[in-house]
């Protein structure tokens, strides 16, 4: 009995942590983020910069919590309504702009003040006041990351405050594991699907024999997409909907591929919500692929 017991338990565990997945899918803005940071000092001792987190007086002591709440690999698990989730999209939206900006301030403060002291050999003391301002400015980061943790708990149930700091306090190894059960497994998943349900029209590359094809290639697909839906969510969002409600009005390919194809018919039926909803993160993660120019030059010449 007692073994049965422990394994179901186990096989539940893994299957809620296989389930798990993150609110939002780390897109633009943290590319946007890597951008503004910048080389990271020759003197940076971790592998990895965390921009802007790094800067804050208090940076590893207190957590990010709103980044845990959108970003952890199973912060699904909060089970945000939708109205939660763009309050808190809100909170990451005014606030991360501001503290990268500010932490740019220090870090450019802070490589002046290497350069003084090791290139320049300049008396400390001339530099204090450097120091000081570095100090004031790191300060006023963690200031408002108090208001950050206090608003946070308005927006949250205490049920999923608690569940919050669960995912805050996750050891990086637990965590490394929670993302490859999200990242591999519907990665391998979206291509069989993809295989399935949508590659009898779209076919992955180009095709040879032109007279054949029936649809667009998934690579101009998604480098189509991907010029209106830069963000992974929005685009998820469009895929999910188009693929079993497409119309003109709606469509991002350009107009000559419907009047060539005709609109897509609507897949309704053939593909479940759960089965899209992992071939569009397939699609976003992997395509267009590397070295895809598309066919613009040939396009114009026409
Ligand atoms: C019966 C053929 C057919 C099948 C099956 C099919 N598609 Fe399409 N699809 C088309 C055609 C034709 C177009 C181009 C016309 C259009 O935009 O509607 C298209 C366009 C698209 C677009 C671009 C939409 C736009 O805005 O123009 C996406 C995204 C897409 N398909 C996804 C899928 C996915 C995902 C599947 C599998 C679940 C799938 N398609 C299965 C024929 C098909």
């Amino acid at each position: 009995m007692k073994k049965i017991a422990l394994l179901t338990t186990l096989s539940l565990t893994l299957m809620t942590s296989l389930m798990a997945a993150p609110n939002m899918q780390k897109g633009e803005g943290a590319k946007k983020l890597a951008q503004m940071a910048g080389e990271k000092s020759p003197f940076y001792r971790a592998k990895k910069e965390a921009f802007p987190k790094d800067y804050f007086m208090i940076n590893q002591n207190l957590p990010f919590l709103v980044g845990v709440s959108l970003f952890h690999p199973q912060s699904d698990k909060l089970n945000l309504s939708k109205e939660q989730l763009d309050q808190l999209i809100k909170m990451k939206n005014t606030t991360v702009p501001v503290a990268a900006k500010v932490a740019k301030e220090i870090k450019s403060m802070e490589s002046e003040l290497a350069k003084a002291m090791l290139e320049e050999h300049k008396e400390p003391k001339t530099q204090y006041e450097l120091v000081e301002k570095i100090s004031k400015l790191r300060t006023d980061l963690t200031k408002a990351h108090l208001q950050c943790i206090y608003d946070i708990q308005d927006v949250l149930s205490p049920e999923q405050f608690e569940t919050l700091l669960k995912l805050a306090t996750m050891k990086p190894k637990a965590q490394k594991m929670a993302q490859k059960s999200v990242a591999v497994t519907p990665d391998s998943k979206g291509k069989e699907l993809f295989t399935q349900k949508c590659i009898s029209c779209h076919t992955l590359g180009k095709t040879q024999d032109m007279s054949t094809v029936v649809a667009p290639a998934l690579n101009g697909v998604m480098r189509h997409l991907k010029m209106s839906y830069s963000d992974k969510t929005e685009a998820v969002t469009f895929i999910k909907d188009y693929v079993v409600n497409p119309s003109e009005a709606k469509a991002i390919c350009m107009p000559q591929k419907i009047k060539r194809f005709g609109l897509m018919p609507s897949q309704k039926g053939n593909v479940t919500p759960e089965e899209l909803e992992t071939i569009a993160n397939w699609m976003f993660d992997n395509y267009p692929q590397q070295g895809f120019k598309g066919m613009g030059r040939g396009l114009k010449k026409n």
